[in-house]
């Protein structure tokens, strides 16, 4: 089972309810929220209020990734706003293993992200305790970048794990997914596909979905 999980990074900020009603009437399995701290990545986007904001507008998961240093301090406050899957980068926490646990223990699915320049081989002992590992296909920050060619590697990598420690993993990619990549992606053994830009395309939500979903 694929998923796709429009990342509303690209969406119209004047009216986030609306456009996730929108989103799941036209076939998102989840919505992806990109939050940004401006220390951890240069952007800055949003936190628990305006995701909590949104939350009654959707019953889909929400998949808050959270591009923010020392995340273990917001975790609470997003579990409250409505999250279903929290995601943290390796790169942004000293105690990852104890964050995951924490994570967990509110309840929510756990993950971690890896960088473009992090190792897989990095997670390989934290495999059987996450529900999902996101590979990063471009460098956290900004929508509408270009795909990273050697992320493809990268998502087999973390297919292989799985099969061996985790056969219940998700695995998702993020970053520069389009009409065009999809199917690839899908084929190295991703089963979450984050996109924004591809989704929100021309305002065309509704054909934009079913083009990806008849990518793969
Ligand atoms: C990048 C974010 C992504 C991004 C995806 O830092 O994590 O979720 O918004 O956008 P596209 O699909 O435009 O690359
Ligand atoms: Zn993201």
């Amino acid at each position: 089972m694929i998923k796709i999980a429009p990342s509303i990074l690209s969406a119209d900020f004047s009216k986030l309810g609306n456009q996730v009603e929108t989103l799941e009437a036209y076939g998102a399995d989840i919505i992806h929220l990109d939050v940004m701290d401006g220390r951890f990545v240069p952007n800055i986007t949003f936190g628990a209020p305006i995701v909590k904001s949104i939350r009654n507008f959707t019953k889909l998961p929400f998949d808050v990734h959270l591009m923010i240093e020392e995340p273990s301090r917001y975790i609470e406050d997003f579990v409250k706003a409505g999250a279903d899957i929290i995601t943290i980068h390796y790169e942004a926490d000293k105690h990852i293993d104890r964050t995951i646990n924490y994570i967990k223990s509110f309840g929510v699915k756990a993950a971690v992200a890896l960088n473009p320049g992090t190792p897989v081989s990095n997670i390989t002992d934290l495999i059987p305790n996450l529900d999902m590992v996101l590979i990063m296909s471009v460098n956290p920050g900004f929508g509408g970048q270009k795909y990273i060619n050697y992320a493809s590697n990268k998502i087999k990598e973390v297919k292989n794990l799985s099969l061996k420690y985790n056969n219940d993993l998700l695995i998702e990619v993020d970053g520069g997914i389009d009409t065009h990549n999809i199917k690839q992606v899908v084929s190295c053994g991703a089963n979450v596909i984050v996109a924004g830009s591809a989704v929100f395309r021309q305002n065309n939500i509704q054909q934009n979905i079913s083009e990806l979903k008849r990518g793969f």
